[in-house]
């Protein structure tokens, strides 16, 4: 008998849903929204609205992609947070209507926990790649997030290290939107940063004991910067956009990687993971690679598809979940914050 479970995901501002059977994605559907590129931010009333629209036609689509009747599935897995609380009421409200409707379990999922499992869906029937092995570290990076998770089975996790102020994709985003690049940020500094001078500028990087990480004091360093050089050159931003990008890009990755490479070696892991949005950025995949060579790092880097938010990793999180007859009550409300 096989399983099979629908993952919904609507934390921000993606509206997702994904079908996997047996640890094998049969589809993954993501209508994104347009609607927040106007604000220079997630606008959340506007993007609980948007869900509102999109969950039902992404549903649909994600159940007839995979080729199955929804009569066939054996839970319902939903994002139940981190997230904006608006938004993620949309997902576990149609999750509950869906569950009660077809009869069947709902699985709850934690945004962050489905990041990290995203390593473990298989794209097809002979998909080869080799997951991490446990115990692995993983880096999980996003708009609001930056930790060293120690992942020591698919239920268990502990945060290793965190942020104390700004999540890593937050310096990219803020730093970006003083040049004027537009939100989100990251993908347009990786662009332009790829094809500037890396050791152009040197912004300051933070001194946090142990393994915890802060970019405030980064995007402090790169606001003073331009400041300084704007009053001598009104021009400064535009001749100099590649440099800046390729710098603070730069200082990102070294400063995610040092604390990485320090818990690495102290906890004796090798295998190591990267997961969340700004895992799409391609500084800081090398930076794995080069890693690999140096340190013997058995490294896993997600398929780009998987490095954003989606439904796929919340669908495979809800099979483990399922498999460990790990089911939520139908009164389960989200949470915006959480820790592992
Ligand atoms: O995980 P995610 O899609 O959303 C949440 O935060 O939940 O991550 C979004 C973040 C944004 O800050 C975005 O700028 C960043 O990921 N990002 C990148 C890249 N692509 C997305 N940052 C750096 N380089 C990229 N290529």
């Amino acid at each position: 008998m096989s399983t099979i479970i629908l993952g919904i995901e609507s934390s921000c501002d993606d509206t997702s849903a994904a079908v996997i059977c047996d640890g094998v994605l049969l589809s993954n559907v993501i209508a994104s929204q347009a609607v927040h590129e106007a604000y220079g931010g997630v606008v959340p009333e506007l993007a609980s609205r948007a869900h509102q629209q999109n969950i039902l036609p992404v549903v649909s689509e994600a159940v007839k992609r995979a080729g199955i009747d929804k009569s066939e599935l054996n839970a319902i897995a939903f994002t139940r947070g981190p997230g904006l609380l608006g938004s993620l009421l949309v997902g576990t409200s149609f999750a509950k209507g869906l569950a009660a409707s077809l009869n069947v379990p709902m699985v709850e999922i934690n945004h962050l926990q489905a990041h990290v499992l995203a390593h473990f869906i298989r794209q097809s029937a002979d998909d080869t790649t080799m997951p991490p092995s446990f115990p692995f570290l993983c880096l999980l990076v996003s708009g609001g997030n930056s930790q060293i998770i120690k992942v020591n089975s698919y239920y268990d996790m502990e945060i290793v290290g965190q942020t104390i102020d700004d999540a890593a994709g937050e310096a990219f985003d803020k730093c970006a939107k003083v040049m004027g690049l537009g939100y989100p940020g990251g993908p347009v500094v990786n662009r332009l940063g790829n094809i500037g001078n890396p050791t152009a500028f040197t912004f300051s990087k933070p001194h946090v004991p142990g393994y915890d990480y802060s970019f405030s004091g980064l995007k402090t360093s790169f606001l003073y910067t331009l400041r300084d050089r704007l009053e001598k050159d009104p021009t400064f931003i535009e001749t100099h956009r590649e440099d800046l990008c390729a710098s603070l890009q730069r200082t990102v990755v070294d400063i995610l990687m040092d604390k990485l490479r320090k818990a690495s070696k102290d906890l004796k892991i090798n295998e190591v993971a990267v997961a969340g949005g700004v895992s799409a950025n391609t500084a800081l995949r090398d930076a794995f690679h080069e890693h690999a060579v140096k340190y013997g790092w058995r490294i896993h880097i997600p398929p780009f598809a998987f490095t954003t938010d989606n439904a796929a990793m919340v669908a495979i999180t809800g099979y483990f979940k399922y498999l460990h007859q790990d089911f939520c009550p139908m009164d389960a409300t989200p949470f915006s914050r959480t820790v592992i």
